[in-house]
C-alpha cells in the first residue's frame, strides 16, 4: 500500500462498541467528500466500520456487505455514503466502470479493499487498516494524505 500519509491515527479496539466509538470519532474529523479505502484482511472488521460510519452520521439505510451491488449508496443527498467493495473485482477496468468517479463529489465514500486498485484512488484518500490481532482484539490505523 502506498502510504504517503503524514499524519497517522493509532487505535485499539476490544469490542464492537468501541470500534462505534472509533467510527464516530473519526467522522467528526472528515468532510462531507472524504474519501477512505478500507484495508485488512477478511473479517477485519470493514463493513462493520462502514456500518459504524453510517450510524454515526445518522443514515438509517442497512447496510451490507457490496457483494452483489458493487456500490451502493446510503443516506439523502444531503448526508450521502457511498459504500463499494473491491474485493471480487478482477480488473482496474471493471473497478472503474462502477462509475465510482461520479460518486466521490456526492458524498463521503468508502472502499473496502480499495487498496487493490489504488491507481483510482484520489491522492487525497484516507487509508484506514484494520488488523486482528490474537486475542480478537483490532488495531485500527488511520493514515491522512498531506
Ligand atoms: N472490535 C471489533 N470491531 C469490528 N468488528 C468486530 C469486532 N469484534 C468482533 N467483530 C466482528 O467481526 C466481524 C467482521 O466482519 P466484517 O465487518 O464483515 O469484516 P470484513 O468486511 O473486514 O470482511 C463482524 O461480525 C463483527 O461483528
Ligand atoms: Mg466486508
Amino acid at each position: 500500500m502506498k502510504k504517503t500519509s503524514s499524519s497517522a491515527q493509532l487505535f485499539h479496539s476490544s469490542s464492537i462498541e468501541e470500534t462505534n466509538a472509533i467510527a464516530a470519532r473519526l467522522l467528526q474529523q472528515l468532510e462531507k467528500t472524504s474519501i477512505i479505502s478500507l484495508e485488512g484482511p477478511l473479517g477485519a472488521g470493514k463493513t462493520h466500520f462502514v456500518k459504524a460510519i453510517a450510524a454515526a452520521m445518522g443514515v438509517h439505510d442497512e447496510v451490507t456487505s457490496p457483494t452483489f451491488t458493487l456500490l451502493q449508496s446510503y443516506g439523502s443527498p444531503e448526508n450521502r455514503l457511498n459504500h463499494s467493495d473491491f474485493y471480487r473485482l478482477q480488473s482496474e477496468a471493471e473497478a472503474f466502470d462502477l462509475g465510482l468517479q461520479d460518486y466521490f463529489s456526492e458524498g463521503l465514500t468508502i472502499i473496502e479493499w480499495g487498496n487493490k486498485f489504488s491507481k483510482l484512488l484520489p491522492q487525497q484518500t484516507i487509508h484506514i487498516v484494520i488488523t486482528p490481532l490474537k486475542d480478537e482484539t483490532r488495531k485500527i490505523e488511520v493514515f491522512f494524505p498531506e
